[in-house]
């Protein structure tokens, strides 16, 4: 079964759809180029207000030209199978692997398995819902090429402060607060979560605060030169999740700045549109029509500049942090 998509995932995957060829150019002297996609999903799912069909990462990066020359795809048991098969047959003469399993105990064979193209150009998508992949997950992504290495692979990752949130409320909610540590790598994340519990920062400084903190850790933490992230918004204009870029070549970085600028002017029509085809579709089910003009799908932004790079800043910079240890 397709899963259900909302449009801030089309405008997710057309940034990767974009960077992938992007990446592939800029690397064209190097024989070997490796992809490594931690939460691979389906291979189409559905875009749930337009009935769209939509490609998932793994086709999209299979078809991409230029593309990688080695991928590999990690994904839960229930759904690895299918998508392996899909895959061999629409894609017979790529080379890549599907890997069974939680990605966060088969990187290590998949990494080892790759260990003669350790000095390839790599990129690594971590597509999670919440706080599925763990920190000693992407410092092993990052330590692939050696210490010695000039660039590490670089890593797009998928942080949902909202996720989070909601999680941390939940009925398992101490299960989750140790899967979000895991994550972190640092039980410095309770600070915000503290912060936001006890009413000190707003809904938007705890989802900022959240965000930058993985950026500090990725920066200060495992090394990389640059981080950016981009908020995707939802038709309320509140962040669902950010994309978070690490890497360590300048070249890498602009090209998704300018995807990042890219994405940020497509979004309020997608929003426009999503506000316009949700009320088509509760006027539908009701039966009810209204008298007035639907919403227009007209953005009320365009022209404005819509994202801009800004740096991270110490997260203990803030009067309610307090150190706590790294696990
Ligand atoms: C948001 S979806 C990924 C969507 C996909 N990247 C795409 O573009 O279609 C997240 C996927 O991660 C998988 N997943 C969750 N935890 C995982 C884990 N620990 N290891 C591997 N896959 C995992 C889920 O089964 C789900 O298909």
């Amino acid at each position: 079964m397709a899963r259900e998509w909302s449009y801030w995932t089309s405008n997710k995957l057309q940034i990767l759809g974009d960077y992938v060829p992007a990446f592939n150019r800029a690397s064209k002297k190097s024989s070997e180029r490796l992809y490594l996609d931690l939460m691979a999903g389906r291979p189409e799912n559905v875009q749930r207000l337009t009935g769209e069909v939509i490609d998932g990462s793994p086709r999209r990066v299979l078809s991409a030209d230029p593309g990688f020359t080695r991928h590999v795809f990690f994904e839960l048991p229930s759904k690895a199978e299918k998508l392996e098969s899909v895959l061999r047959n629409e894609f017979p003469s790529k080379d890549f692997r599907v890997v069974p399993g939680d990605c966060n105990r088969t990187i290590d064979e998949a990494l080892t398995r790759l260990r003669d193209y350790r000095w390839a150009p790599t990129f690594a998508f971590i597509d999670q819902q919440a706080a599925e992949v763990e920190w000693q997950t992407l410092a092993k992504i990052a330590q692939f090429k050696g210490i010695n290495a000039r660039t590490k692979p670089e890593l797009w990752l998928l942080v949902s402060p909202a996720f989070v949130a909601r999680g941390v409320s939940g009925r398992k909610s101490q299960a989750f607060r140790k899967k979000v540590t895991r994550f972190y790598g640092t039980r410095n994340w309770l600070n915000i979560q503290e912060a936001r519990e006890a009413r000190s920062i707003t809904g938007r400084q705890y989802r900022d605060e959240m965000v930058n903190l993985i950026r500090f850790r990725l920066a200060e933490g495992l090394g990389y030169k640059f981080t950016q992230r981009i908020p995707m918004l939802m038709t309320n204009k509140s962040s669902i999740y950010d994309m978070v870029f690490a890497g360590d070549h300048d070249v890498g970085d602009k090209i998704m700045r300018h995807l990042y600028n890219k994405a940020a002017e497509r979004e309020p029509e997608m929003i426009a549109e999503a506000r316009r085809l949700t009320a088509m579709q509760r006027e539908e089910r009701s039966g009810m029509y209204s008298l007035f003009e639907l919403p227009s799908a007209e953005p009320d932004v365009k022209g404005e500049v819509l994202w801009q790079s800004a740096p991270y800043w110490q997260p203990a910079s803030r009067e309610w942090w307090t150190e706590r240890d790294v696990v």
